[in-house]
């Protein structure tokens, strides 16, 4: 007879025995935050102690100087969390395109689109990876929270992207929830990552597993310097940044 605890533990065999090929699989990725669009804002909010709100305006801050009222993207942009720190940046005039390939994270950024006063935003629902964007078409590109779902080969064509998309002088800035390198830090963080998130996930949800994959991504991302090195292999000027001790990280620039 199964009973749930056999129920629990063949669920967690399933995703622990994810290949790295479908754990990064965009599909399989995109059915992960739809399932988590429910309670993303909250628990994002709850589980990072506020920590995440300050460091996407420590990102959007970090973004050099650029046309205000240019064009430019949010990539992996979930509900809009970095919308209210992008205006700021942009006036009136400026336009921020929306990219993020789950319906449902996209369905939830309409409503928030709906709130804003000022609606400079368009939504594109598509693979970042692989998508139909016009080349040197942005004064921008930001991204917060957006790669640990990446592994090194998406990354490298990410950043190809970010060269290909950017006008001549266009600017970028990304960060990424990170491991702190501090043995105590990083003893904490795999606790956090480990225990903390999937608890979170389950008062909240009651699926700690779609929690504990956030987890894993988050384990195998280590930081952004993979990506920083993507950056500058295509010729755009980078700078890496640890935010809080390592705990996130992040890359800036220029093309
Ligand atoms: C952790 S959320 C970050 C949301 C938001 N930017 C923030 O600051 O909280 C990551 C988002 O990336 C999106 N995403 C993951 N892979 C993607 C891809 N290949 N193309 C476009 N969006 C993707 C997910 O759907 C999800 O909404």
């Amino acid at each position: 007879m199964q009973v749930p605890g056999d129920i629990v533990y063949a669920r967690k065999r399933k995703t622990r025995s994810k290949s790295s090929h479908e754990l990064y699989d965009p599909s399989f990725v995109s059915g992960i935050f739809d399932r988590m669009s429910k309670t993303y804002g909250l628990t994002n909010l709850i589980a990072s102690f506020g920590f995440t709100s300050r460091w996407r305006r420590q990102c959007i801050n970090d973004l050099p100087q650029f046309n205000t009222s240019g064009t430019g993207y949010d990539f992996m942009s979930g509900m809009g969390e970095a919308w209210p720190e992008i205006q700021k940046r942009v006036n009136a005039d400026g336009r921020i395109i929306a990219i993020d390939i789950s319906t449902e994270m996209n369905r939830k950024a309409a409503e928030h689109i709906d709130r804003l006063k000022t609606k400079n935003i368009e939504l594109k629902q598509v693979n970042v990876l692989d998508n139909d964007i016009p080349s040197e078409s942005a004064d921008f590109v930001i991204s917060t929270f957006g790669i640990k779902t990446f592994n090194h080969e998406q990354q490298q064509v990410l950043a190809n992207e970010v060269r290909r998309i950017l006008k001549p002088g266009g600017v970028f800035a990304f960060i990424e929830i990170s491991s702190p390198k501090a043995s105590v830090l990083h003893w904490a963080y795999m606790i956090y990552l480990n225990t903390f998130i999937p608890l979170i996930g389950r008062a909240f949800t009651g699926d700690s597993e779609t929690y504990r994959m956030l987890g894993r991504y988050c384990e195998r991302f280590e930081n952004s310097r993979f990506f920083h090195k993507c950056l500058i292999r295509n010729e755009l000027e980078s700078t890496y940044k640890d935010y809080f001790f390592g705990c996130a990280s992040g890359v800036y620039g220029r093309k």
